[in-house]
């Protein structure tokens, strides 16, 4: 059998491997144990749609919102160095690269950078064949799983497991930073999870441990950072709320980021509303390789309610783009009362403009995608980057914690914090005080008006004068009078 060689790393938690990645960390000094990486907003270009993948719990498609952006980090990869750009994703766990004799480089399209092995002097094939990774818009990538140098944030890795996509029609490669136990090798039951970037790291004694703190910045900045082992503490306002990490439902272990989403609070100059859902407490999976969030319908359609967004005539969320100026956000509570709060401002949920309207109400105005969508029927519910954007998220992989905080934007300081050793709790966080009793307090129930809706659909500079239901879009309006209300969109901008 294959897998026979790949090395067994077990659980991440097992007392074994915390012995030798122990050892591994004090052989080789790291001044800091901290590994800084920055990484880039790219948007999505040529009508690419957005990657998303089909193995396991997510089965959205997401469609090409333009302006929507892949989160990217810049590598090098083999001997001598091949430089790459790959899309970072905390819901994968896979790195792999493209093949540069592949048929979609050969047809031009890698831009980001491409591999080939036949110039690495390091390169080693690990399992011929095994590495096959799958989307939901059908696009797969399929090849190998190699053995190689990978240099990222100044640290060179020896010798790091990834795949190479032979046979792929993505024309660049994904930086997964998941659980070992998440690696598409290991979903497929080909492989034994195998140590992947954040372990190597330890491994290889660059860092402390396993876990790293992201901060993506504000929808309107292009760079953000991600930190192996440390967190930044003037990346966010205090309190960094730490909370549990649960299985998600296909698997009674932890293999993705889920925390506990147990309140949602809509708040403008016109109102505050509770929101509430049936599914709470919710596993929300954190997900940086998702540029939308996916939530249960009941939630959503409050959502919309308060926002003013009508799906179009494709069923995708838009809302006018100078809602965009409305002063109010959207308090994502976590872990139960007391938990992690995230506020999440309405500019921050209006993406590219997608066409203009044509009669009703918005008549001539331009429409803009909005970044929060119904999860598919039985499809696991997502934060994904219109969330983590207003989050500072540290996720620590040996504890199954993940810690949140409000991200303050466009900060240009820094004071890291290492972790202090392997298996060390998260620094400076402080544990959501009633995660025992997630289940108390939670609102099950639409609200039965919209008060803060006013203010969040009155247009830049009336938003003070307008308070009280302006909209008529109020309580018990269900998401099938929401759709009918959409006016028709024409000259679609793809
Ligand atoms: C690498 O070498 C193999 C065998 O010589 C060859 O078939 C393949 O085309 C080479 N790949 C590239 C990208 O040059
Ligand atoms: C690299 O790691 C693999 C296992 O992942 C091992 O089989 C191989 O011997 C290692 N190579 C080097 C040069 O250490
Ligand atoms: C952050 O910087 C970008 C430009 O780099 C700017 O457009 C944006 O408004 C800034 N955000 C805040 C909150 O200051
Ligand atoms: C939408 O309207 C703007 C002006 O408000 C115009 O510049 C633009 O061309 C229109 N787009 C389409 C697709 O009609």
């Amino acid at each position: 059998m294959k897998s026979r060689n790949v090395p067994k790393l077990g659980l991440l938690a097992s007392l074994g491997l915390l012995a030798r990645l122990g050892t591994a960390a004090t052989e080789s000094a790291a001044p800091e144990g901290v590994v800084h990486i920055g990484i880039q907003r790219r948007s999505a270009v040529d009508g690419r749609p957005l990657l998303r993948r089909a193995g396991g719990t997510i089965t959205e498609r997401l469609d090409n919102d333009i302006r929507q952006g892949a989160y990217m980090a810049d590598v090098k990869v083999g001997t001598p160095p091949q430089t790459l750009t790959l899309q970072l994703d905390t819901g994968s766990s896979d790195a792999w690269m493209v093949y540069t004799g592949s048929a979609i480089c050969k047809k031009g399209e890698c831009s980001d950078g491409s591999f080939d092995p036949n110039e690495s002097s390091t390169y080693a094939t690990l399992l011929k064949d095994d590495f096959s990774i799958a989307y939901a818009d059908k696009t797969s990538a399929k090849g190998d799983y190699f053995n190689d140098a990978f240099t990222i944030g100044g640290s060179t890795l020896k010798n790091l497991t990834m795949g190479i996509g032979i046979d792929t029609d993505i024309p660049y490669g994904l930086l997964g930073v998941g659980y070992p136990a998440n690696e598409a090798g290991v979903r497929a039951g080909k492989i034994q999870p195998y140590s992947n970037l954040p372990v190597q790291m330890v491994e290889e004694g660059f860092t402390n441990t396993v876990a790293f703190s992201m901060w993506l910045n504000d929808l309107e900045s292009s760079s953000g950072s991600i930190l192996f082992s440390g967190i930044d503490t003037t990346k966010y306002t205090p309190p960094l709320t730490r909370l549990t990490l649960y299985p998600t439902k296909d698997s009674s272990t932890i293999h993705e980021f889920a925390v506990a989403l147990t309140s949602l609070t809509a708040v403008s100059k016109s109102g505050t509303d509770r929101l509430g859902s049936t599914s709470f407490p919710l596993a929300a999976v954190l997900d940086a390789g998702s540029t939308s969030s996916y939530l249960p319908a009941d939630l959503v359609s409050q959502i919309y309610a308060e926002a003013g967004v009508t799906l179009d005539d494709k069923g995708s969320p838009a809302l006018p783009c100078d809602y965009r100026a409305a002063a109010g956000y959207l308090a994502f509570g976590f872990g139960g009362p007391g938990g992690a709060v995230v506020n999440v401002g309405l500019s921050e949920l209006v993406l590219g403009a997608v066409g203009n309207y044509t009669g009703g109400k918005h008549d001539g105005k331009t429409a803009c995608r909005f970044g929060i969508r119904t999860a598919q029927e039985g499809g696991s519910f997502v934060l994904g980057d219109t969330f983590l954007r207003s989050a500072y998220v540290v996720y620590d992989l040996i504890n199954d914690q993940a810690a949140l905080a409000q991200a303050k934007f466009n900060v240009t300081e820094t004071n890291v914090v290492p972790f202090a050793s392997l298996s060390a709790t998260i620094p400076s966080s402080t544990p959501a005080p009633n995660e025992a009793k997630v289940q108390e307090g939670l609102v099950t129930a639409t609200p039965t008006s919209y008060a803060a809706a006013a203010a969040f659909t009155a247009t830049s500079g009336a938003a003070a004068g307008r308070v009280g239901g302006g909209r008529g879009l109020l309580g018990g309006v269900a998401l099938a009078v929401m759709v009918s209300v959409g006016a028709g969109f024409v000259g679609f901008l793809v």
